[in-house]
């Protein structure tokens, strides 16, 4: 594995305000700790769609990551527009990880159509949206874990050729 680096924004209204202790940002980077990334910064802030956008931009235009997590606010209510955000922040959109994320989270619950999750590149880092629990954060994750490494190596300019390296 050719990248270690991992950043963590959680978006809870709750939480920047102190009437909630961010369980998902811990839950992500141990996991991630036992697969071998570091956590390099974590941060909890409210749903506000500019905050989010500069967080995200700031981080990936500083290149302080290899992988951006986001966790909270990819539902339908008002607040959620971490997608939205996301969106705006990147240069280009990876729809497949947001469609793998759905697929497999399908078989867990029905419940995950409603999370609108995107991710994208910004300048040379990868950004991955997942839902807000602990639960549905890790699992979300651990769907496109097998896809990820490759994608990083390829944002951070892998020029090798792909075909029959990953025919299963
Ligand atoms: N995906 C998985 N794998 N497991 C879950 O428990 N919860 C869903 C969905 N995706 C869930 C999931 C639910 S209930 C919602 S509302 C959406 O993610 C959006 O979550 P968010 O608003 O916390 O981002």
């Amino acid at each position: 594995m050719n990248w270690n680096r991992v950043a963590i924004l959680t978006l809870s209204d709750k939480g920047a305000r102190g009437e909630r202790v961010d369980e998902s940002g811990p839950a992500l980077s141990t996991w991630l700790a036992n697969h071998g990334v570091t956590t390099v910064k974590a941060l909890m802030i409210a749903d506000e769609m500019d905050q989010i956008t500069e967080t995200l931009a700031d981080w990936a235009e500083l290149d302080i990551a290899d992988l951006i997590l986001t966790t909270g606010g990819t539902g339908l209510s008002p607040r959620d527009v971490t997608p939205e955000a996301t969106m705006q922040a990147v240069d280009r959109l990876v729809p497949g990880l947001g469609e793998l994320m759905r697929m497999e989270s399908l078989k867990k619950t029905p419940m995950a159509s409603l999370s609108r999750a995107v991710a994208g590149i910004k300048c040379r880092s990868l950004i991955i949206n997942l839902p807000g629990s602990p639960k549905a954060a890790l699992e979300n994750l651990q769907a496109v874990w097998p896809a990820i490494g490759h994608g990083i190596d390829k944002i951070r300019g892998d020029q090798q050729d792909c075909a029959g390296q990953f025919d299963r």
